[in-house]
């Protein structure tokens, strides 16, 4: 029978699974970055956007079925404005029961996608108790809040934090890996009046990038080993469960794509939206790197540039960052490469200097209004999280302190607006998403507000936690999605 395409040993950190697609794949730089469509709220605050199927054209002459926002992929990037609250209304016109999470928002509990907060598909929210379900994986329906689950539903993003480059993607439990892969991703950023004063790199010269590795199937599908049976042999979801990596690198739903830039100034807003791949990634002009000027991470901007050779970006990380192409004539090109995988996925995509072009934007020296105060208080609570591999007695799975997400129990109640040093110990790779609000990561100065951390095998490392937005129950979990859905999630609850 079919095989796996091996083990891609260390790309993870771990042996995760390298899918090998099973179509001829496009030359590397032939096919024209793309923009995500933009979308803004109205004069209400409201957005709507309806999850469904498409068919797109992703390589060249292949039919590829898609789960989009919109039905796009990547979805819409959503453009909000620092204090002023928006509404999106998101209607499931999916086969299956989505969970929508905005990475990076500091939202309600209630619109923040929890994992089972289920928004139903169409067909089986039309109040014939979920007979049309089908396989879709989905599980519960015998439970009492599943009467108040509808397929459109309101969440509402108070939208109270400065700038930021956040995501939106998929947050069901058990299933988020597979969601996310299909489709279910997309860019939303935050702006607000003090970034605007700047003057960065704006309009034609401000790209968002949102990076994801995938494999295609014969059919022009995405192949994912959990819905291909030719990629499951009894008894060893084992092979999966490390992770899935794709052997085609597509930014903003492209593969391996060339932006014709002018000879300026840009800001690239990069999210790794990669399922299991962490990204290790330099520019690449004809021998000679150019260099990144990193602005931001997750959180929003830094308190001062900071020049980078390389950016190493685990699954979900972001960062903000300003490239100069002034010094390249006409017809240079510039690549952005990745140093860890190798294949296909050793090249992202291609920048190609048309022109030469006027530039009124500079990288003050001074970016973030308020930069994070840094003065942890004495007794500050501790906790300490591990973040290993585990079992619940007959299968193998991924744990935090040895335990697999259960939706009904907190391992921490947190005081609302309290300092918390949260140890992290990670066995092997494993970027850790805290949802809520951002955290420092202590004797890492210059990262700026993370709400992921890239852990590396065997690492400890302390992170400043506070919650002071908002009480209720929130998750933290490993943003490798199939770690993820493998049960590395806790809840917490703020009080
Ligand atoms: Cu980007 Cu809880 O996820
Ligand atoms: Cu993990």
């Amino acid at each position: 029978g079919a095989t796996l395409g091996g083990c891609a040993a260390d790309v993870a950190g771990t042996s995760a699974t390298l899918v090998p697609s099973r179509l001829p794949l496009p030359k590397p730089f032939s096919v024209p970055l793309p923009k995500a469509s933009v979308l803004r709220p109205d004069r209400a605050g409201r957005i709507l956007i309806t999850q469904r199927v498409a068919d797109l054209q992703i390589l060249p002459g292949v039919r590829t079925p898609v789960w989009g926002y919109d039905g796009t992929f990547p979805g819409p990037t959503i453009e909000t404005r620092s204090g002023s609250p928006v509404t999106i209304t998101h209607t499931n016109a999916l086969p299956v029961p989505t969970v929508t999470h905005l990475h990076g928002g500091h939202t309600p509990a209630d619109s923040d996608g929890w994992p089972t907060d289920l928004l139903l598909p169409q067909r089986m929210s039309d109040g014939n108790g979920g007979t049309h379900a089908g396989h879709t994986g989905m599980t519960g329906m015998a439970d009492p809040e599943a009467r108040l689950r509808t397929s459109t539903r309101e969440y509402r993003y108070p939208m109270d934090q400065p700038a930021a480059t956040l995501w939106y993607h998929d947050h069901r439990m058990d299933f988020t890996g597979p969601a996310v892969w299909r489709g279910l991703a997309g860019m939303h950023l935050v702006r607000d009046d003090h970034e605007d004063s700047l003057s960065l790199p704006r309009d034609e010269r401000e790209l968002p990038l949102l990076i994801a590795d995938r494999s295609f199937d014969a059919d022009g599908s995405f192949r994912y080993p959990s819905v291909d049976p030719t990629l499951q042999r009894p008894g060893v979801a084992d092979e999966w469960m490390s992770g899935v990596l794709g052997d085609v690198m597509l930014v903003n739903g492209a593969p391996w794509p060339v932006a014709e830039v002018d000879a300026a100034r840009y800001r690239l807003r990069i999210l790794n939206a990669g399922n299991a791949r962490r990204l290790s990634l330099t520019l690449d002009a004809d021998g000679t790197r150019l260099p990144f000027v990193q602005i931001g991470s997750d959180g929003g901007l830094l308190a001062a540039p900071r020049e980078r050779g390389e950016i190493t970006l685990a699954p979900g990380e972001r960062i903000d960052a300003v490239v100069d192409f002034a010094a390249l004539p006409p017809g240079r090109q510039v690549t952005m490469r990745n140093g860890i995988g190798g294949g296909g996925t050793a090249l992202v995509m291609r920048f190609a200097v048309a022109r030469r072009g006027r530039d009124d934007s500079r990288v003050p020296a001074r970016l973030a209004e308020r930069p994070p105060a840094r003065d942890i208080p004495a007794g500050a609570p501790r906790r300490n999280f591990l973040f290993a591999r585990g079992s619940d007695g007959r299968t193998a799975m991924w744990t935090i302190n040895g335990e697999p997400f259960r939706p009904q129990r907190a391992v921490a109640t947190i005081q609302r607006d309290r300092t918390e040093i949260w140890r992290l110990t990670s066995n092997v790779h494993h970027p850790v998403h805290v949802h809520l609000d951002p955290f420092l990561v202590l004797g890492r100065e210059d990262d700026g507000l993370k709400d992921t951390v890239d852990m590396l095998p065997g690492e400890t490392l302390e992170i400043a936690v506070r919650f002071s937005d908002y009480v209720g129950r929130y998750v933290l979990h490993c943003h490798n999605l199939e770690h993820e859905d493998m049960a590395m999630m806790a809840r917490f609850d703020v009080r």
